[in-house]
């Protein structure tokens, strides 16, 4: 099939890729030239394994390109795919302007021929509807189904999400739409949920705020773990092997990040809300959340009895889950801010963000090479991302390195019983 692909951030640049590479032919587009011309020369503006190696390969079998003309790809194509941002406004409801900007101009360039549009992005339930309704009015002769797949891939494992994902969901605005994207889907998966566009819509922000629970529910049963001195990972396998509930999600720490969860459970409270209906368990989830980074700086206080200005922290990892270099609403950023207000001394290690996080943290900050060198001098150490460079950190490096051998793990990766044996000073998150 011919597909255009317009945005080429996370969603766009994965789903155009990988759609190449099953055999269809691609353009992606993109406003900004030049990313578009570091794509041609398959410069991947993120830190994505395997992703770079799929896009060269596609680009010179000649199934994949990248432009800035919306309107040649728009011609070329069968299925039309939007994959723009929807940023979180201050409300917390999502911006749609970037989605209905890409209508217009997909209006713009449509003539009779008959065309699937394709939601990627995550957005309220009816803009689909909203979408149809924006090029209709642009175009009134224009022959068009606007269709919801949302995308459910992760970020650090997205080429294989996208080939192996559990399902793909396909709101369909009509049988021919519904048709079209079975057949260019149908390769992926045997699991196709076909369903009408709002259902499909909110089968996204479901999805996200289901998994978000679940998450701040094994915090919260962490922390009052904390309190009856049990621990919350063997707790957390004792629940996971009963099928109902399932092992997965139920690791405790200091709240989940990134670019989906914190914005997806905010935006489907603020759907609920417009329609005067509160969600009292989303905003739980959402509260419980926003504690949780504040957990480490909690046992820190505890630990020096509140002394803690002058004392230098070793932050290990600073993305907002191992694997990638995305830091946008990673719990390190709130809890550096917050050591940095108390006056304490920052050396950080991340194997990859570190340039992102130059960018967003203005608090002055030691950014090492490795996690040994962040640990060196230091009066503690905070594991924050469990990348494998800073959990396979031993015993005997804390106590060479750290001037105490204090040692805070925020994702509860670390082995407690052999390092408290070693003489170290553990706390996890909820942990005996
Ligand atoms: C998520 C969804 O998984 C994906 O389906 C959707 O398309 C986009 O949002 P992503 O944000 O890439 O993907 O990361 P994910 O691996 O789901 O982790 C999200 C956050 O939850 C991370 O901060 C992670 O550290 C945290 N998390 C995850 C936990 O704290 N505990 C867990 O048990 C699992």
């Amino acid at each position: 099939m011919n597909l255009a692909v317009v945005g080429t951030g996370y969603v766009g640049l994965v789903s155009g890729t990988c759609f190449a590479e099953m055999g269809n032919q691609v353009v992606c587009v993109d406003n900004l030239e030049e990313k578009v011309e570091r794509l041609n020369r398959s410069e991947i503006p993120i830190y994505e394994p395997g992703l770079k190696e799929l896009v060269r390969k596609n680009k010179e079998a000649g199934h994949l390109c990248f432009t800035t003309d919306i309107g040649q790809a728009v011609r070329q194509s069968d299925v039309i795919l939007i994959a723009v941002g929807t940023p979180e406004t201050e409300t917390g409801a999502a911006d749609l302007s970037y989605v209905y900007a890409v209508a217009e101009e997909i209006g713009a360039e449509l003539d009779e021929t008959y065309k699937v549009i394709v939601n990627k992005s995550t957005v309220p339930v009816g803009t689909a509807e909203a979408v149809e309704r924006i090029i209709q009015k642009r175009q009134p002769s224009a022959s068009v189904d606007v269709c919801s797949v949302p995308e459910f891939l992760r970020e650090g494992s997205a080429v294989k999400d996208t080939f192996h994902p559990d399902r793909v969901v396909i709101g369909g605005s009509s049988q021919k739409a519904t048709e079209i994207l079975t057949e260019l889907h149908q390769p992926l998966t045997d699991k196709l949920v076909v369903t009408d566009t709002r259902s499909s819509e909110m089968t996204k922000y479901a999805s996200n705020a289901f998994l978000a629970t679940k998450i701040s529910f094994i915090n919260e049963i962490a922390n009052i773990c904390d309190i009856y001195d049990a621990d919350v990972n063997a707790v957390a396998e004792g629940m996971g092997l009963d099928h109902r509930i399932g092992p997965k999600f139920l690791n405790a720490g200091i709240g989940y990040g990134g670019s989906c969860f914190p914005k997806d459970v905010k935006a489907l409270k603020y759907l609920a809300e417009e329609k005067e209906y509160h969600p009292n368990l989303l905003q739980a989830v959402n509260d419980v959340n926003e504690q949780q980074n504040r957990k480490m700086v909690d046992h820190l206080l505890r630990i020096f009895d509140e002394e803690v200005q002058g004392l230098t922290v070793a932050i290990l990892g600073l993305a907002f889950k191992p694997n990638t270099d995305d830091i946008r609403e990673a719990p390190a950023l709130k809890i550096i801010q917050e050591l940095a207000d108390r006056g304490v001394h920052i050396r950080a290690f991340d194997p990859v963000a570190t340039e992102n996080a130059k960018q967003m943290i203005t608090a002055d900050i030691t950014y090492t090479e490795t996690a040994v060198d962040a640990i060196n001098g230091a009066d503690a150490a905070f594991l924050v991302t469990e990348w494998d460079e800073c959990k396979s950190l031993t015993s005997t490096q804390f106590k060479d390195h750290l001037k105490r051998p204090v040692v805070i793990d925020g994702r509860n990766a670390l082995d407690v019983k052999s390092l408290k044996a070693d003489g170290i000073i553990y706390h996890g998150i909820g942990r005996k």
